[in-house]
């Protein structure tokens, strides 16, 4: 009976996830459904592959933002892809959005999606990003390794929020480490880990 309902509840739960795929990628007016199976090269060498966030999960962030206070300033998505989050997040009332992506083709693809909100996209690896003190939240779908984190971390502006999504243990580390605090961490499917 309990394995029915578990079964129920995933097929309830995939309905769900479908359901905003389609809504928001009509509503938004963008395509970035799109999937990686290669990982661009990078410095460190450790780029991970192109999964766009879901917007389950962009919605339980903006919740946050909202209850927190943190829609103010600028957005900034650090491995952005074809710029979903820059896209969901223009609309919310930053003063800027802008993201950073090392691929070529998704970073022409993020143009794209994201051009009619007015969003930024720079072409290059995240760990030479020049920050510019204007950020308040910085976006993060486990873009890369914990090598690449600890080169970006301390360049971070002292008043941004990072939020790691899909965090693993070294990543963890690496925001510990940042300002000494733990990470609040959220079982959001993925997994959220938020440093304010
Ligand atoms: C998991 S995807 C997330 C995409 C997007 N943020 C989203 O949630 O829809 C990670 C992205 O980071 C990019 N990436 C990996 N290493 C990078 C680096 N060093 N600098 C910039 N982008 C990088 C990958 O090409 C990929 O598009």
């Amino acid at each position: 009976m309990h394995a029915v309902k578990r079964v129920s509840k995933r097929a309830i739960g995939r309905a769900i996830k479908r359901g905003f795929e389609i809504y928001y990628e009509r509503t938004l007016g963008i395509s970035s459904g799109e999937r990686n199976l290669t990982a661009p090269a990078s410095r460190n060498a450790d780029a991970t592959v192109l999964q766009p966030v879901s917007y389950v999960c962009l919605r339980r962030l903006l919740k946050y933002l909202r209850a927190n206070t943190l829609i103010r300033g600028a957005f900034l998505d650090l491995g952005c892809g074809t710029g979903r989050v820059m896209a969901f997040m223009a609309r919310t009332g930053f003063d800027h959005v802008s993201g950073v992506e090392i691929d070529e083709k998704l970073a022409a693809a993020a143009r794209v999606n994201t051009r009619k909100y007015g969003c930024e996209v720079i072409c290059g690896d995240a760990s030479n990003y020049q920050f510019r003190g204007t950020e308040k939240v910085i976006f993060l779908f486990n873009p890369f390794g914990p090598a690449t984190l600890r080169e970006i971390l301390p360049r971070v502006p002292e008043e941004a929020a990072i939020i790691f999504v899909n965090p693993s243990a070294a990543h963890l580390t690496e925001l510990r480490n940042l300002r000494g605090r733990e990470p609040q961490v959220f079982d959001w499917n993925p997994t959220t880990a938020i440093v304010r």
